[in-house]
């Protein structure tokens, strides 16, 4: 079988060995893999190139993705669609493995129901696709954002200052939930929940009078803050809201200062956590989950992804994991709460 191989929507570390693993893993059938260039505009433009052992030699450590991204959305215009349905004959492609999060595997979800063969792997930093515990992705970017914890706290300490950091995530809190968790951050807002600014001001106020002079506060930048302003906002190819032009984390730090009085800064980590080599939870797993997107396209199961859920990598179903998001249950969060003293 040809099978064309391509990786959608925003980067991470973790991409690489997952396409390693099902170049491997497809030859090693007697399969020929071919990489389609930045997503879906790859196949779009028609463009296939063989990969081989050469080309995926090394890359287990590498960030980003040796075939490219973007944020095309085929099924945004009817004539996009025909191009890509034209190229698989043309092509002669087979299959397809999309590795990609919610808006890469709708199309793959898409295409399966209009007869093309494909098969997904879940990536993305923002952790909330359903039918898997984890995506590639989620752990390297909390251990960047981990690591900017311990640096502003060295920072914050120094100064006696409140220390706003933003991150990723988009509509779910995973990464800021866990980023606040593992660096015991003083307080965590998460999309999910309406943030409650006097109760988080009351509680910096409190630890203040009781000597802990620094604070800092994990933001995802999905939060909604009261009296925002969101005009004019740009939107992606697939509809989303560049959430970072909010500027949450800068108006969070205001709100903080003019609340408390406390001196308080704001950084906003941004792409940083999407660069960078990937950790080893992301490369195992990747590289697994890679094994049985292959496996699975050897033996037909088409419409499906590769998933983790436990221990257990598994065949899930693709239409179920993109029908809904997976946002961080409440009682997550109250359990996280109860460690902000
Ligand atoms: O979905 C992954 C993500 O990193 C989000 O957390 C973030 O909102 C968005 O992508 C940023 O997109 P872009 O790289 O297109 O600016």
């Amino acid at each position: 079988m040809k099978v064309g191989v391509l990786t959608g929507g925003g980067d991470v570390p973790g991409l690489n060995p997952a396409i390693r693993a099902v170049v491997i893993r497809l030859l090693d059938y007697g399969h020929d893999p071919v990489g389609l260039s930045r997503g879906w505009l790859g196949l779009i433009e028609g463009i296939a190139e063989p990969l081989t052992l050469e080309s995926v030699d090394e890359i287990v450590s590498r960030g980003g993705t040796i075939l490219g991204s973007s944020r095309t959305n085929p099924l945004k215009r009817d004539e996009d669609l025909d191009k890509c349905l034209d190229n698989v004959r043309a092509l002669g492609v087979d299959a397809i493995v999309a590795i990609g999060g919610e808006d890469t595997l709708s199309v793959a979800s898409n295409l399966h129901k209009l007869g093309v063969n494909t098969v997904g792997i879940p990536k993305t930093m923002d952790n909330d696709l359903s039918e898997t515990d984890y995506t590639l992705g989620f752990d390297s970017a909390v251990n960047v954002a981990v690591d900017a914890v311990d640096r502003l706290r060295d920072t914050a300490k120094s100064h006696d200052r409140a220390i706003v950091l933003e991150v990723m995530g988009r509509h779910a809190g995973w990464v800021a939930l866990y980023t606040g968790i593992a660096g015991g951050a003083d307080w965590i807002l998460i999309p999910e929940i309406a943030p409650d600014l006097d109760e988080m001001c009351e509680h910096l106020i409190g630890a203040r009078s009781r000597g802990k002079m620094y604070a800092i506060v994990v933001a995802s930048e999905g939060i909604d803050l009261p009296q925002a302003e969101e005009e004019s906002i740009s939107v992606d190819a697939f509809g989303h809201v560049i959430l970072r032009e909010r500027g949450v984390g800068d108006s969070l730090a205001g709100e903080i200062e003019s609340r408390t009085g406390f001196e308080t800064r704001s950084a906003v980590l941004g792409h940083i956590q999407r660069g960078g080599p990937p950790t080893m939870f992301d490369r195992v797993l990747g590289t697994m989950l890679g094994l049985k997107a292959a496996d699975m396209v050897n033996s037909g199961e088409f419409g499906k992804m590769s998933a983790v859920r436990g221990d257990r990598i598994v065949a899930a179903d693709m239409e179920r994991a993109v029908s809904e998001l997976k946002t961080v249950p409440i009682e997550l969060y109250e359990e996280a709460k109860t460690l902000f003293k």
